[in-house]
């Protein structure tokens, strides 16, 4: 599948070259932390499909059991992904719900047999449980109608409006949760592409334990419809780039 839908307008790669984005940018992005840890998650349902027996890690491709060994798999992917998607999505992509989808194959595509497909299974943490596996279609299908599609590149000239459609963007997919695994990583990745796609950088989330907590009780907040907290710390997240 391609999302290049215009050959004559340049592919990400080269605006954030251009920029003097530096590779491995995904550093920057990424929370290293023992959130991947599966069993953080409770799960109603089935868990076949994803866990391995001692329900301890995510089954995977490679036949990794030990924890850190398969973050450490899941970052270097991460990292691929963020080269091959800057290549192939240009600034003209529209940034929709299958690009999401897409992307999460990207990423997780050579570890999970699961990758780029939404989740079949139930799945919470404390204080919230997240729609039900049948709505996830529905659910994204709406996202892409009544968030994705509202916030065309062309309308995100000030920062302000920036920050504002990452937020509830965010917000809205992180309350959604459509996949068994790894949804925040890819809607940062996602969102860093429609920043670069409006000439900006991609965001430098603050991987601090406060960085993280602050993360967690902003997606929270997102889950009763409340943005503030996710665009206020998208605010800063975009400034920790700039110089001051
Ligand atoms: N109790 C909670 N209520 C609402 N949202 C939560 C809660 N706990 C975590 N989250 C959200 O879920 C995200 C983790 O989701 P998931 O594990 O699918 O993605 P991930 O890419 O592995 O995330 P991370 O990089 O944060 O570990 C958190 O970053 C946060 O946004
Ligand atoms: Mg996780």
């Amino acid at each position: 599948m391609s999302f290049a839908h215009n050959e004559k307008t340049p592919d990400l790669r080269r605006l954030a070259v251009f920029q003097g984005l530096q590779e491995g940018m995904y550093a920057m992005t990424h929370m290293t932390d023992d959130q991947h840890s599966a069993s953080r998650y409770s799960v109603g349902g089935s868990e076949n499909e994803y866990m391995d027996e001692q329900q301890t890690v995510l089954k995977n491709k490679k036949g990794i059991t030990d924890l850190q060994a398969l973050f450490v798999e899941e970052e270097k992917s991460l990292a691929k992904a963020y080269e091959s998607l800057l290549d192939e999505v240009r600034s003209d992509t529209p940034i929709t719900s299958e690009l999401i989808r897409y992307a999460h194959g990207v990423v997780f595509g050579d570890l999970y047999d699961w990758a780029g497909r939404w989740r079949t299974v139930t799945i919470s943490k404390p204080g919230v449980t997240w729609p039900p596996p049948d709505y996830l279609n529905d659910a994204m299908r709406e996202f892409e109608r009544e968030v994705l599609l509202t916030y065309p590149v062309s309308s995100l000239t000030t920062d302000q409006e920036f920050c504002k459609a990452l937020g509830h963007i965010q917000g809205e997919f992180l309350a959604i949760h459509p996949f068994r695994e790894g949804n925040a990583r890819t809607i940062k990745l996602v969102t860093n592409l429609l920043a670069v796609q409006t000439g900006r950088l991609p965001l430098a989330y603050d991987s601090s334990d406060a960085g993280r907590n602050r993360y967690i009780e902003a997606a929270k907040a997102a889950t009763l419809k409340e943005y503030d907290l996710m665009i206020a710390l998208m605010k800063d997240a975009l400034n920790a780039l700039k110089p001051s």
